[in-house]
């Protein structure tokens, strides 16, 4: 008979207790799935008192994440402590180098390290897993590289992170501020340690880098991703999104396109009728346009300990079958360099939110400015405040003033030189807001 396979967990947060849980009450069932016992021999974790609902008597405990990572009692080490740098990388190294299978969650780590990490794997012949890494309990790692192995991907985007999407429609349902909705989704445990890789777009950039790899056969390059946060929406943006039939959404997109590959995150129009804008909540979705399959979307839940504890398993259970295959897809050596497309040759349509200085010849002089770079507006909309139209009934006060424009597809280049001229000429109080707008 086979011996059980000997879990070795590095980090006992909500994610490493919904894992050491599920494997004590479904152990049974999840063995004659994987023909293999599985038994978490060790972990590691900074608290040994700390109260985690789970029994850890009899599982050796080490101090030191790295030396239970190269200890000999364990055939497979769980990788939950997070970051890119530092004990995470040091213990993953150490179990690849010593020949353990590696399952790890650590999206940032993958993203920095990620072609490295993979080529030791594949020296020692041992698995890497990270389903839990992308898009929580979606199994989106798997769906790409066996599901759609056959398939030519030709775009991969989607809602990667829960805190943004959880922010996002709370504010935008309850017209609560950013700051409560980014206050509660760290109590509900959905943020990272520090919340501005969620909210700055980071966190949606290292799993996107991830999914373009296996998307597209290419080495993960997270330098190449751009990035915009959800930090500077507001709530009229979020009132004039649903004014102009949409909803704002931070997408992850990475798309071959004549240019390159685009690798972009950032706040995102989309029709209020499309799936993916009634993904609400902490809920991920993530769509795959490929030949010869079409189009599918995945959706479930990003964060949290039990979603992310599903992903683990599975990773688990792949190892207990003896499954060991290229991580991203293919031979570390197969990987091509990711042929980078400049953000500048983006083409789509725009919102822009101007606060536009209120006199005459302003609208005129935007309008102006659209017009040399040959981008055409699909609609304009000023919202002058009632208390302002009384305060000057001329309208020659020159006070700012929202103005929304709508654009037809245009490139990002065309938009930052409009934009830019009219920064120059005076007519904008503040730095405009810019919200790419997708169409299909
Ligand atoms: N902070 C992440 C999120 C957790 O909000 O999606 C899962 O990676």
């Amino acid at each position: 008979m086979t011996a059980p396979l000997r879990i070795g967990i590095l980090g006992l947060g909500t994610v490493g207790a919904s894992v050491f849980q599920a494997l004590h009450l479904h152990g049974t069932a999840i063995a004659k799935r994987s023909g293999r016992t599985m038994r978490v021999t060790a972990v590691s974790a900074r608290d040994r008192k700390r109260d985690r609902g789970i029994d850890v008597s009899g599982v050796e405990w080490f101090d030191n994440p790295v030396a239970l990572a190269s200890s000999d009692h364990v055939d497979c080490v769980v990788e939950l402590i997070g970051g890119a740098d530092g004990t995470a990388k040091e213990a993953v190294e150490a179990a690849l180098s010593s020949g353990k299978h590696v399952i790890t969650a650590n999206k940032a780590l993958l993203a920095k390290h990620g072609s490295a990490l993979v080529a030791l794997a594949e020296r020692h012949q041992v698995a890497l897993n990270f389903e839990a890494a992308v898009a929580g309990g979606i199994p989106i790692v798997k769906t790409l590289r066996e599901s759609l192995a056959g398939n030519q991907v030709t775009r991969v985007s989607g809602i990667l992170n829960g805190t943004c999407n959880y922010i996002l429609s709370r504010m935008e349902l309850e017209g609560l501020t950013f700051d409560a909705c980014l206050a509660d989704a760290q109590r509900l445990g959905y943020a990272e340690a520090d919340p501005t890789f969620d909210v700055g777009g980071f966190d949606t950039a290292h799993k996107l880098s991830i999914l373009a790899s296996l998307a597209f056969g290419t080495a993960i390059d997270a330098d190449a991703v751009y990035v915009e946060g959800i930090a500077s929406i507001t709530p009229l943006d979020l009132v004039m999104a649903d004014e102009l039939g949409y909803r704002i959404k931070l997408l992850g997109v990475a798309e071959r396109t004549a240019t390159g590959i685009e690798q972009r995150v950032h706040p995102t129009m989309v029709p209020k009728g499309w799936a993916i804008a009634q993904v609400m909540g902490v809920t991920n979705a993530v769509n795959v346009a490929a030949d010869p399959v079409g189009e599918l979307t995945l959706v479930g839940p990003g964060a949290g300990g039990n979603a992310t504890a599903s992903s683990v398993l599975s990773d688990c259970v792949d190892i207990a079958r003896g499954i060991v295959l290229p991580p991203l897809g293919m031979a570390a050596s197969a990987l091509a360099v990711l042929d980078r497309a400049p953000m500048q040759r983006h083409e789509g349509g725009y919102y822009i939110r101007l606060a536009a200085r209120d006199r005459p010849g302003a609208a005129a002089g935007i309008a102006t400015r659209m017009a040399e770079q040959s981008i055409s507006l699909e609609s304009i909309v000023q919202k002058r405040p009632p208390a302002s139209r009384a305060a000057d009934p001329t309208g020659k006060s020159g006070e700012p003033v929202p103005v929304v424009l709508i654009t037809y597809a245009t490139t990002e280049e065309a938009i930052r030189k409009a934009l830019d001229a009219m920064i120059a000429d005076g007519h904008i109080a503040e730095p405009p807001q810019l919200i790419r707008i997708e169409r299909g």
